[in-house]
């Protein structure tokens, strides 16, 4: 099959790939100029393992191709598969402006049968708006189908979340499109699971949402661990263990970050209120995702009461471990609130080296904690687990070791002669 992906981002480049994986024709457009000539050399824009090697071999075997000829792929291409950004605008609504340059592309040149594919994150409702948009254009029914099929893959994770789903999820209008969408997927042995337009955005936001939800429920039982002083750990063991709850994204900290969590939230909140429907559920999950730095900072200053030009690192800036994104990283908004009381801020991080000129970046971990009044460690690199703590000890001006990630061993650390603090725990 001969498909057409609009969007050279983290989506559109991982299910490009997967696409031309499983044997069809594929070319992944971009507008960016710079970007398109970069993957026409082989220089993948963002740090996904293995998706390199499999973008480079399969430009080889002439399945994948890339062009920034965005007009005229679109006009000759039957199936387009949308996978440009939906960022958040400033008041938390999701803003669609690139979807409906693509749309009027579309619009403009169709001219032959084609089924549109949204694959962006979009409010409930805009996959009806696009049908709704070309039949007012005058565009008659029988030359398009649209399909909402949301992704679910993790950064850092993608190329495994996408040859091995748990589903794929298929909106429509009818049922014309779908021997083709299985066909196009027929690779994998996920269920499929068929559902109108809308459906299938609700079941991408409900997703993000519900991972949300679990995050903030951790973050809250860890505060409440913490006046009863009881080990999170343990209490994240015991309830893991009951399968209708299971072990997964329960893990308390700094809260949750990246570019999909936040905004899908904010997202459907203003979906929400656009009908007058309230989301108390979704406005508690946000507010303690978004007070969590101020319980650690509160939990640094019991041992460090004034923060004033002391110098702390923090270990790890990405907005989770395995991917070089820092979009809505939690580290990062701790830096900042670090740099507005004071602090001499150090950082390091195993993909990230300039953070801003108002921090120190160090390319050693234990370098970076030379002379430190506390060490905090805010994403949960590998190398964090096991470091030489005998070294950050004999480094450190001072010996607190706040782990806002749970995911060192306290026992050992505190063996070295530190302090340590973790989530949950003193
Ligand atoms: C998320 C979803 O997990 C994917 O299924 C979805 O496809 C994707 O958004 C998207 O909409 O494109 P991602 O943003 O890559 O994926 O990151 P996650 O692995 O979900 O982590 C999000 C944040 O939650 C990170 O900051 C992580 O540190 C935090 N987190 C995760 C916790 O604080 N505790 C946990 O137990 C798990």
């Amino acid at each position: 099959m001969k498909i057409c992906i609009v969007g050279a981002g983290y989506v559109g480049l991982t299910t490009a790939t997967a696409l031309a994986v499983f044997g069809h024709e594929v070319l992944c457009v971009d507008r960016d100029q710079a970007k398109i000539d970069g993957l026409l050399q082989g220089k993948v824009p963002i740090y996904e393992p293995g998706l390199e090697d499999l973008i480079i071999e399969n430009c080889k075997e002439n399945r994948l191709h890339f062009s920034s000829n965005v007009k005229e792929s679109i006009r000759d291409y039957p199936i387009i598969l949308i996978a440009v950004g939906t960022p958040s605008q400033n008041d938390g609504s999701c803003n669609l402006s690139f979807i409906k340059q693509v749309i009027e592309i579309i619009a403009s040149t169709i001219n032959n049968y084609k089924i549109i594919i949204t694959k962006s994150t979009v409010p409930p409702g805009t996959n009806e708006w696009i049908q709704q948009t070309f039949l007012e254009m005058g565009i008659k029914d029988d030359l398009f189908d649209i399909v909402s099929n949301p992704e679910f893959l993790r950064e850092g994770r993608a190329l495994w979340d996408i040859f091995h789903p748990n589903k794929l999820v298929f909106g429509t209008k009818t049922d014309r499109p779908l021997e083709v969408l299985k066909k196009l997927y027929q690779k994998g042995s996920a269920p499929f699971v068929f559902t109108s337009l809308t459906g299938a955005e609700l079941i991408k936001y409900a997703s993000n949402v519900f991972l949300a939800t679990k995050i903030s429920f951790a973050n809250e039982m860890a505060r409440i661990c913490d006046v009863f002083q009881v080990d999170y750990a343990d209490l994240h063991k015991g309830l893991g263990m009951d399968p209708r709850i299971g072990p997964d994204f329960l893990n308390a900290g700094l809260g949750f970050g990246g570019s999909c969590l936040p905004k899908d939230l904010s997202s459907l909140k203003h979906s929400a209120l656009s009908h007058q429907l309230e989301t108390k559920l979704l406005d508690a999950v946000m507010e303690i995702n978004d007070t969590q730095i101020e319980l650690y900072l509160k939990k640094l200053s019991t041992e460090l009461p004034d923060l004033a030009d002391k110098q702390i690192t923090v270990w790890g800036v990405t907005f989770k471990p395995g991917t070089d994104d820092l979009r809505s990283s939690p580290a990062i908004a701790l830096i900042q609130q670090l740099l507005q009381k004071g602090c001499r801020v150090h950082a390091y991080d195993p993909m990230v080296q300039l953070i801003s000129s108002d921090v120190t970046s160090h390319s050693n971990q234990y370098e970076s904690v030379s002379n430190s009044d506390a060490l905090i460690i805010a994403t949960e690199w590998e190398q964090f687990l096991n470091c030489n703590w005998s070294e950050v000890k004999s480094r450190m001006k001072r010996s607190i070791v706040l782990d806002a990630r749970n995911c060192v061993d306290g026992e050992i650390v505190r063996r070295q002669g530190l302090q340590y603090m973790g989530v949950g725990k003193r």
